[in-house]
């Protein structure tokens, strides 16, 4: 929609009608914004005022008229029609006003035409568009890991099985080990894919098919990980904040609380986490991962992101470096978002050493025939090297300060929901 002075023509859907004897206002949406359309009787013809009398919430329209400012228009803006075409009328839309969340659920199709949803689309095209921009000016490049596969990266519990031919094979949960083997060509190298995991409880953090977002460097070591992790959340920050303003402040979120969002971000180790938590009364015993209550309770204070490292090897992934300092921890971090939005990214530094990657290999049950590729990786010319994932629909959660994750990705995928 172009706004200025003079004659204009729009193409759009009625947000809503209402009509007088003398006048029908019409509020026209595309996908830039809405505005207020009026039709007076004595300016149009015949045809022009009872077709603007037939349209309803949802037609689709062609409008042409004069645009003028109006202070008092919705958007600052009002159209003054002289022509006016039904593109496709529309049946009584199903969506009014206090309807529940299953039911907007199950007509997302439709609901993502809500003022809220496109500002949420809005917000996630800006994140997206801000992680390729990092990534081109960190000097990646852009890969392609394939999404099914003979292995799993992230455990076997969470995997989707799939029929593939007459063998079995996995959805990706993510494209970690396949960016792991390109860091030999191409050192620094990212991908955007969508991951699966096949989570049977009913979260408001959790889908079974989300994009993740993950880098992978040759060369990178964990304090280097962890800065380029501040150095990216800042980024999308930034980026958010300046070309999704309007959106983040529709949604109840300060564009210039992002802005601030900047290195360093606090950081503390696991070990201090749980004497963090302790403090606040909260008993963690050593050993136990963190759930989302004691993320909560982390950051439900914070401005900024925090950095958790060197977990317990015993609950993280195999392919995590063990730390040399303690060989019951592991080199690795979660950044989790402040006022309690929790893990936004996994990432480590890997394990180089063959025999303790075949050793926790087996102690997860996996069988190392299927990692041979992956254990060939620090045979010929093994490097070390360090990479994360980030979840997006995590990110714009974070961002639009939304109750559940569900409303981050146009189509949710879920236990309970594949439908629409
Ligand atoms: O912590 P995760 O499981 O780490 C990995 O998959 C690593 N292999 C990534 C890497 O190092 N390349 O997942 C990474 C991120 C999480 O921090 C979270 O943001 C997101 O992916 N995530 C999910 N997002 C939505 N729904 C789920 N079920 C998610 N599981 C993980
Ligand atoms: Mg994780």
């Amino acid at each position: 929609m172009k706004q200025g002075s003079g004659l204009v023509k729009i193409r759009g859907w009625c947000y809503r009608q209402r009509s007088s004897n003398k006048f029908i206002f019409i509020v026209l949406r595309d996908s830039t914004d809405i505005i207020q359309c009026v039709v007076s009787k004595d300016k149009v013809n015949e045809k022009t005022w009872k077709d603007a009398d037939k349209v309803r919430i949802e037609f689709s329209l062609e409008i042409e008229g004069t645009i003028k400012e109006d202070k008092r228009a919705p958007t600052g803006y009002e159209i003054d029609v002289s022509k006016l075409h039904i593109v496709a009328p529309s049946e009584t839309f199903p969506i009014t006003k206090d309807k529940s969340t299953e039911f907007l659920l199950d007509v997302r199709h439709l609901w993502l035409r809500s003022r809220q949803m496109t500002d949420i689309m809005k917000v996630r095209s800006a994140v997206l568009e801000a992680c390729n921009e990092f990534f081109k000016k960190e000097g990646y490049y852009e890969t392609a890991p394939p999404i099914i596969t003979g292995s799993s990266c992230e455990g076997g519990s969470t995997q989707f099985e799939i029929k593939y031919f007459d063998e079995k094979a996995y959805l990706s949960q993510s494209a970690q080990l396949y960016l792991e083997a390109l860091i030999f060509s191409l050192e620094k190298v990212w991908a955007l894919t969508p991951s699966f995991r096949a989570e049977p409880s009913r979260t408001q953090r959790h889908l079974a098919e989300y994009w993740h977002c993950e880098m992978e460097a040759a060369w990178m070591g964990f304090e280097g990980l962890q800065k380029f992790e501040e150095e990216m959340i800042s980024f999308i920050c930034q980026y958010a904040a300046k070309n999704a303003g309007g959106q983040l402040s529709a949604l109840g979120r300060k564009p210039a609380d992002l802005k601030k969002v900047k290195p360093p971000f606090p950081r503390l180790s696991y070990d201090e986490a749980l004497k963090e938590l302790a403090k606040k009364g909260h008993k963690v015993k050593w050993g136990e991962d963190l759930r989302t209550e004691e993320e909560r309770l982390l950051t439900e204070k914070l401005t900024k992101p925090l950095i958790v490292t060197q977990y317990p090897k015993a609950i993280k992934a195999f392919y995590m470096k063990e730390d040399p300092k303690n060989a019951k921890l592991v080199l690795c971090n979660d950044v989790l978002a402040p006022e309690g939005f929790g893990e936004i990214i996994g990432g480590s530094e890997r394990e180089t050493d063959n025999a303790k990657l075949i050793k926790r290999l087996k102690e997860a049950g996996e069988s190392t025939k299927d990692y041979q590729w992956y254990l060939d990786l620090r045979k010929y010319g093994s490097v070390p090297h360090s990479g994360f994932g980030l979840g997006i629909e995590r990110v714009v959660r974070w961002l639009c300060k939304l109750e559940s994750i569900r409303d981050a990705i146009p189509f949710p995928r879920t236990i309970a929901r594949k439908y629409p």
